[in-house]
């Protein structure tokens, strides 16, 4: 479940995945040892937002300054976890994926731990460990603590690299002993085309109808400085938490850090070779965008080539960094597209939009 959903505006994702199918699935069409579990955000989940020292993250920010539905309450998981977990046993859950709010955790962003956020997480993995579901911890969930983005601009700014290093140190050192599976940056493209190109998402960023912003240039700098902030907390945890002893006695915490992705399956519009190319260009911008620089080192070619300087550059030692800094890519995956290519233009104004030189339509389901 995602609050940024309504995202990709050009594509309706109200979609009817009410479908029938023709065929019933149960667990045994699935490999031995395939996991089932279910997922929640910490905005989504937790409510209890002004609770235990918690402080606001960018999204209380925008939805409390714009009237819209909060998450002061949310599922109330934060009074209620034990109850959830116990839906989860019998639901049959194998896994649970969640994230950790920052602001709860180190309600600055940083320097002292919240102690009441610390007992919190670490009751809920309790709790959901000695009921056999594995943990799967998201560090972000675009929820970082407005602190950090009245002080220097959030992730418009390489500080913050420093910061959530240092929070996710917090988590690997006190967690670990019970998680082995960490992403660090959860749906990286959404997040920064939602909040800095469309300015629809937290932290409500962008060019036209936004307070302030650059459509332009800002979701590059966000998704250049999540890609190295990604990488600098891979680093930590193969140097100190992956193979070293850890703490609690429990040795090696032997788990993996991966990056996640908001994927859409791309197909083109017609058989041009336009429309084919396009659909490349598009796989490229929304994809290609993160996993170029984890497999590769750096960005795609089209988008150097597009972008030019507004693409910001890794120098070799961070293309080092990030290149192969991922152990998996999680995939969130909720709809197809079809691709179309859109004529070069020039409007006076680009972002990430006119930039990928295409236009997006929803694959039409008929059930
Ligand atoms: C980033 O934050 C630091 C520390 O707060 C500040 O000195 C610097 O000017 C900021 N840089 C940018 C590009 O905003
Ligand atoms: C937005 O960023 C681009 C690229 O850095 C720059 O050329 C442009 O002047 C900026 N626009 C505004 C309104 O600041």
């Amino acid at each position: 479940m995602d609050l940024v959903l309504s995202l990709i505006i050009t594509i309706s994702l109200v979609l009817p995945f009410t479908g029938r199918c023709n065929h019933v699935y149960s667990r045994s069409d699935f490999p031995e040892g395939f996991s089932f579990g279910s997922g929640a955000s910490s905005y989504q989940w937790e409510g209890a937002a002004d609770e235990d020292g918690r402080t606001p993250s960018i999204w209380d920010t925008y939805v409390h300054s714009r009237n819209l539905d909060n998450g002061d309450i949310a599922c109330d998981g934060y009074h209620k976890y034990k109850e959830d977990v116990q839906l989860m046993v019998e639901t049959g859950l194998d896994a649970f994926k969640f994230s950790i709010s920052w602001s709860r955790l180190i309600p600055n962003g940083r320097g002292p731990v919240n102690p009441k956020g610390l007992q919190f997480y670490k009751n809920f993995i309790q709790q959901l460990v000695t009921h056999g579901i594995e943990p799967h911890v998201t560090l972000y969930h675009y929820d970082h603590p407005q602190a950090l983005e009245d002080e220097y601009g959030g992730w418009l700014n390489r500080t913050i690299i420093k910061d959530f290093t240092a929070f996710a140190d917090v988590c690997f050192r006190e967690f670990g002993s019970h998680v082995k599976f960490w992403t660090t940056i959860n749906e990286a493209n959404i997040f920064t085309i939602g909040g800095y190109n469309d300015g629809i998402t937290p932290p409500g960023r962008c060019s036209r109808n936004c307070l302030s912003g650059n459509s332009s240039s800002e979701p590059y700098i966000v998704s250049h400085n999540l890609l190295l902030a990604h990488a600098s907390v891979s680093r930590l945890y193969r140097q100190k938490y992956k193979q070293h002893i850890a703490y609690n006695e429990q040795g090696m915490q032997g788990g993996s850090v991966g990056f996640g992705l908001f994927a859409i399956g791309f197909s083109p519009s017609t058989s041009s070779k336009d429309d084919e190319i396009a659909t490349q260009r598009a796989r490229d911008f929304y994809l290609g965008w993160t996993l170029g620089p984890l497999v590769y080192g750096d960005y795609p070619y089209v988008m150097r080539r597009t972008i030019g300087s507004r693409l910001p550059y890794f120098s070799e030692e961070e293309s080092e960094l990030v290149k192969g800094s991922s152990d998996f890519v999680g995939i969130t995956h909720y709809t197809a597209a079809i691709v179309t290519n859109v004529k070069p233009y020039f409007s006076g104004y680009s972002d990430f939009y006119s930039d990928t030189g295409i236009t997006l339509t929803c694959r039409n389901s008929k059930h």
